[in-house]
């Protein structure tokens, strides 16, 4: 697959399975992480790989995180806490390493991590490896981060959720580029 054709047919896939992306897949997905658009070359960014029972670990502490938002949290939401990291085979948490500059300010620094992430949805797609980014509130709990090791300074970008596709894939909806760009001036 061509590099347009990746950029213009990627679709996320939230039904995963099967096993982790591994050897030359797995380190050429984290090889697209490296490339992105990095203002003063900070390199802010930095990334975890879970996979097998680390994805466990991850779920206890989700359900860490609920039950300290929720104390009467049911057992319901207690499991579907700890079930979400096993939705695919591998998980990798990006995490914006902020530093204070002078000329990059910290949104820049977030922002290319997010470009990092987006590089490695491209490249699972082009390998064939389903992938999906995802965050919700465990992406921002204290109690995650703390878990995870995070640093002052640093912050959850996102969990790229991988692995092999299961069922169909998604049609690759229809935006017209003239309901977003326009020219300037008019
Ligand atoms: C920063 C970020 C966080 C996201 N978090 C979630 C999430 O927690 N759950 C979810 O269902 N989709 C989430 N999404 C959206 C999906 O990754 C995906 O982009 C969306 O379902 C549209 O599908 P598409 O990528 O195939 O266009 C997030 C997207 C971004 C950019």
């Amino acid at each position: 697959m061509d590099a347009l054709e990746a950029l213009h047919t990627r679709v996320s896939v939230g039904r995963l399975g099967g096993e982790p992306p591994s050897g030359d897949v797995l380190e050429q997905i984290c090889r697209a992480a490296l490339r992105a658009p990095d203002h003063a070359m900070l390199r802010p960014w930095r990334f975890l790989r879970i996979a097998g029972e680390g994805r466990e670990r991850l779920g206890d502490l989700f359900v860490e995180a609920t039950r300290h938002d929720e104390p009467e949290a049911s057992q319901a939401a207690l499991n579907k806490a700890a079930g979400k990291p096993l939705r695919a085979p591998m998980i990798i948490v990006a995490i914006a390493r902020k530093q204070p500059h002078d000329k990059v300010p910290e949104v820049e620094q977030v922002i290319s991590a997010g470009a990092a992430v987006q590089n490695m949805l491209i490249a699972c797609h082009a390998l064939g490896v389903g992938a999906m980014w995802r965050t919700g509130g465990m992406a921002y709990h204290a109690i995650v981060e703390q878990g995870l090791g995070l640093d002052v300074g640093e912050s959850i970008v996102g969990f790229l959720y991988a692995g092999e596709i299961e069922g169909r894939i998604k049609p690759v909806p229809e935006l017209a580029v003239g309901d977003y760009f326009a020219e300037w001036p008019a």
